[in-house]
């Protein structure tokens, strides 16, 4: 016995473990063996005990959570991973009171469907939706809508299958698209928001959020939405970011999320902010690393602390953290320079670049086909963006055209 609380995380990442440790947890973890990757001896070497489950076997995980919780004594579960597993793993804490947060409140949060519908209820962020239990009602569907729309499956994330459809071709497009996924689920098809986008990382502590900070977000030109960038803190003006704050804690609010972090994307339209969509996770993307080098503050030990009951203290920025994703010319990876040359430079934290010389360097289309990235420093948002092209330009990726995979 060790004489620290115990906690049970499903799916936790290892930097996670290692965090909730340092806040003086003993954690106990579910993982299934086909997702840990490389994650998996870190997990091990500072867990308790991991146990080992397919996490497609929802009553099989069920179970693993209750039998795991009860055996070791555990004061709370805590789910930072997928969506996916997040609301069976909710339910079963809560029937054994060791919920930090409501199973209702991640439904609302983590269904982009029934996330409309209660905004909606409230008149707040009205949005134009309509909810279709498969792709093949889209072409009637759009009879009442002015194009363009944006359509998107309901359960899929990393903006797969996210697009805009201006026309037949587009709405064809997407047909395909879905149908090489195996997608038959359902789907929304929504008005087109226009404007910048922006990313809101929360804390919430006993229901109250606290907001860590706005990030404003690059994507792909149209019609795909892949995120390029990301810029913390995003230059907003402060009625602006009010607007985007007290949205984003009313979703939170009538949705009825108590505890943990939360990612949440805006759109600030002419009509003013409107929600994308939320999710109760940390924002993907290495956006916990940019508020970590503009502001100090570090939100993934944050949760830990306030898992203890200390309070939850987001720090203001006195500098600009930026991650800037390669994008490299799909096809065969002849040769790549400039790699060691990023790396060191000073402003540089971070550098992810997935490729070998002979590997096949995807169209993007999702998160997951993106060509690696570079976290780095900036005073300012100009001189971020100035970086950005300059980082983008030092990494000389020769590729040839034969070859390119979807
Ligand atoms: N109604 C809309 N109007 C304009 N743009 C939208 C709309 N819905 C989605 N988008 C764009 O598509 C992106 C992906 O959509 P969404 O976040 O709903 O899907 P996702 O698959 O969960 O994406 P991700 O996991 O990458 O966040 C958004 O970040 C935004 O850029
Ligand atoms: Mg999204």
């Amino acid at each position: 016995m060790t004489g620290r609380s115990r906690i049970l995380m499903v799916m936790p990442y290892a930097h996670l473990v290692r965090k909730a440790v340092q806040a003086g947890f003993e954690v106990y973890a579910i993982w299934d063996p086909n997702l840990v990757g490389d994650n998996r001896s870190e997990v091990v070497a500072r867990s308790a005990e991991v146990i080992w489950t397919d996490f497609k076997d929802e009553p099989g995980l069920r179970w693993c959570v209750t039998e795991t919780a009860i055996r070791y004594g555990v004061e709370h579960v805590l789910h930072l991973g997928w969506e996916d597993t997040q609301i069976p793993v909710a339910e079963q804490a809560e029937a054994l009171g060791l919920a930090p947060n409501p199973a209702a409140s991640l439904r609302v949060v983590n269904d982009k469907a029934a996330m409309r519908r209660v905004l909606a209820e409230r008149g707040l962020s009205t949005v134009r939706t309509v909810e279709l239990g498969t792709p093949d009602g889209v072409a009637d569907a759009l009879a009442g809508f002015d194009l363009p729309v944006v359509v998107k499956p309901t359960r899929l994330a990393g903006s797969r299958g996210v697009r805009l459809v201006r026309d037949g071709a587009d709405l064809a497009a997407w047909a395909d698209m879905l149908a090489a996924d195996g997608y038959h689920g359902p789907v929304l098809v929504e008005e087109f928001l226009r404007g910048n986008e922006f990313s809101v990382e929360t804390l919430s502590a006993g229901g109250t959020h606290h907001v860590v900070g706005i990030t404003a977000k690059q994507v792909t030109p149209l019609p795909l939405f892949v995120e390029t960038g990301h810029l913390h803190p995003a230059p907003l003006t402060a009625a602006d970011r009010r607007a985007i704050t007290d949205l984003v804690t009313a979703l939170l609010d009538v949705a009825g999320y108590r505890f943990g972090p939360a990612h949440t994307e805006v759109i600030l339209t002419p009509a003013g902010p409107k929600i994308v969509e939320s999710q109760a996770r940390l924002g993907g993307d290495r956006i916990p690393l940019l508020v970590e080098v503009a502001t100090g503050f570090d939100i993934e030990a944050g949760v830990f602390q306030a898992l203890a009951g200390k309070p939850v203290e987001p720090a203001i920025a006195s500098r600009v953290g930026c991650v800037a994703f390669f994008q490299l010319q799909p096809g065969r990876l002849e040769s790549v320079d400039g790699l060691d040359e990023i790396e060191a430079l000073p402003y540089v934290r971070e550098l992810k670049f997935p490729f070998r010389q002979g590997d096949l360097v995807p169209e993007t289309v999702s998160s997951g086909t993106r060509h690696g990235h570079v976290v780095f420093a900036a005073a300012t948002a100009a001189e971020a963006q100035l970086r950005a092209d300059q980082l983008r330009g030092r990494l000389r990726a020769v590729t040839s055209p034969d070859g390119a995979s979807r």
